[in-house]
């Protein structure tokens, strides 16, 4: 059944990077305070918080984080809930919200993610993040994120003949698109051979090919229909939600070139929506490794299997092509505070189709799809959102 009554009413995200000096809570009270007063919405009129973060424990030793952020942010006193799934905290968190609107239990939520990485060395991020994989199997046999992901790299080129031209292709244009958002991490444009610069991480990930460690946080704002006209004239409609979990560990999978759990929460969403992948207009999908973004982009549908790699050497997925995936630079170059993603995500799509991302407006703005995933893929979340007026 689709659905017919959660809307978002404002969204908004600090800048993305090594924000120095700036702690997790005062990132989290930034976003709000966008996506709230600034935006028109009282925060008195918010009934309930959820919260998207993964491993505040490990980056900045402090666990029951949820009251906290929301008492810094100035909403002390409200039901405050954490959601954690890896790097799809923030879109589980989002799952959370919309289906709190749904059935009819809150009128007005806030929805917010925020993640602060750089606290803390790149080897003991890298051995953080390990926890998202399986320790038993995984993680203590010393396997982490770029080479979980090499591993996919190396599948999906075995398979298809995806080379790594075509991985340092995606981030050339995930550095184009973050060019002209002030608020990503790399603001620079690349060029390809400077992506294929032979600094190896993960063979065959290169430093380009892998998504920044940073810090960073998002808020919006989901309502009824009925309360939404309070607070503006153009809502945009959330129409469909899917989530699924796969395996943790890789060797349970059938097949490496693909992610299952992407492949069923998109089929669920566009079931949901009553729509297909031909319906969206763009989509902003989970590029932590370029790899990633071009298995994604398959999974949900934009591509055959093996066919991703081409559409973006002929720029079908470029801000300006037929089906633009990523506009504003994606995780690769606007950067992956892991628990601020999946909502960071929600305002790309936000305004992207209200059509107020500047010079990185896409031309067609009805309809669009997200898709944050987290861990190997274990978690995805993925949403639609179609504008009020289209
Ligand atoms: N893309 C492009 N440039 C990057 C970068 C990235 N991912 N990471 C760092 N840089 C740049 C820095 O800005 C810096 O540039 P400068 O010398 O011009 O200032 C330079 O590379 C060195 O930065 P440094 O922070 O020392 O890099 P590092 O070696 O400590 O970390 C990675 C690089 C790739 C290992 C790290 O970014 C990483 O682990 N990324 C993956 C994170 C991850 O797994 N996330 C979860 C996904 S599921």
């Amino acid at each position: 059944m689709p659905l017919n009554n959660t809307t978002i009413v404002s969204a908004a995200q600090t800048k993305f990077g090594k924000l120095e000096g700036i702690s997790q809570r005062e990132m989290f009270a930034e976003a709000v305070d966008k996506a709230t007063v600034e935006a028109g919405i009282p925060k008195k009129d918010i009934q309930a918080a959820f919260v998207g973060t993964f491993i505040p424990e490990m980056l900045i030793h402090q666990g029951h984080i949820a009251p906290l952020l929301l008492d810094y942010a100035g909403l002390r006193g409200l039901p405050a809930t954490r959601h954690e799934a890896a790097c799809a905290s923030g879109a589980t968190a989002l799952r959370a919200g919309i289906m709190a609107i749904e059935s009819g239990f809150y009128d007005t939520v806030l929805v917010a993610g925020a993640e602060k990485m750089t606290s803390v060395s790149t080897n003991a991020v890298t051995e953080a993040l390990a926890a998202a994989a399986d320790d038993e199997f995984e993680s203590s046999m010393g396997l982490t994120f770029p080479g979980v992901f090499a591993i996919a790299a190396v599948a999906h080129m075995r398979r298809y003949g995806t080379t790594e031209e075509d991985m340092a292709l995606v981030a050339v244009k995930a550095h184009k698109n973050a060019s002209t958002n002030p608020l990503a991490q790399f603001q620079k444009e690349i060029t390809l051979e400077k992506a294929l610069t032979p600094r190896y991480v993960a063979w065959p990930l290169k430093l380009f090919d892998c998504s920044p460690i940073s810090d960073g946080a998002a808020a919006i704002v989901l309502t009824s229909k009925e309360k939404a006209r309070e607070y503006t004239d153009l809502p945009i409609d959330v129409i469909g939600t899917g989530q699924a979990s796969a395996s943790m560990n890789l060797s349970d999978r059938s097949d490496l070139t693909s992610f299952e759990a992407s492949v069923s929460a998109s089929k669920a969403a566009y079931k949901m929506a009553g729509l297909g992948p031909e319906d969206m207009d763009l989509a902003v999908v989970h590029d932590c490794f370029t790899i990633a973004e071009l298995i994604a982009s398959e999974d949900i549908g934009f591509f055959k299997p093996g066919e991703a790699a081409k559409a973006v050497r002929d720029g079908v997925t470029a801000l300006d092509g037929d089906k633009p995936i990523n506009p504003m630079g994606g995780l690769k170059a606007v950067g992956h505070p892991v628990g601020a993603t999946g909502v960071k995500q929600a305002v790309v799509l936000y305004k992207e189709l209200l059509g107020e991302a500047g010079p990185n407006q896409v031309a067609k703005h009805n309809t669009g799809i997200m898709h944050n995933f987290g861990g190997t893929g274990a978690s995805c979340v993925v949403n639609i959102f179609r504008r009020s007026d289209a």
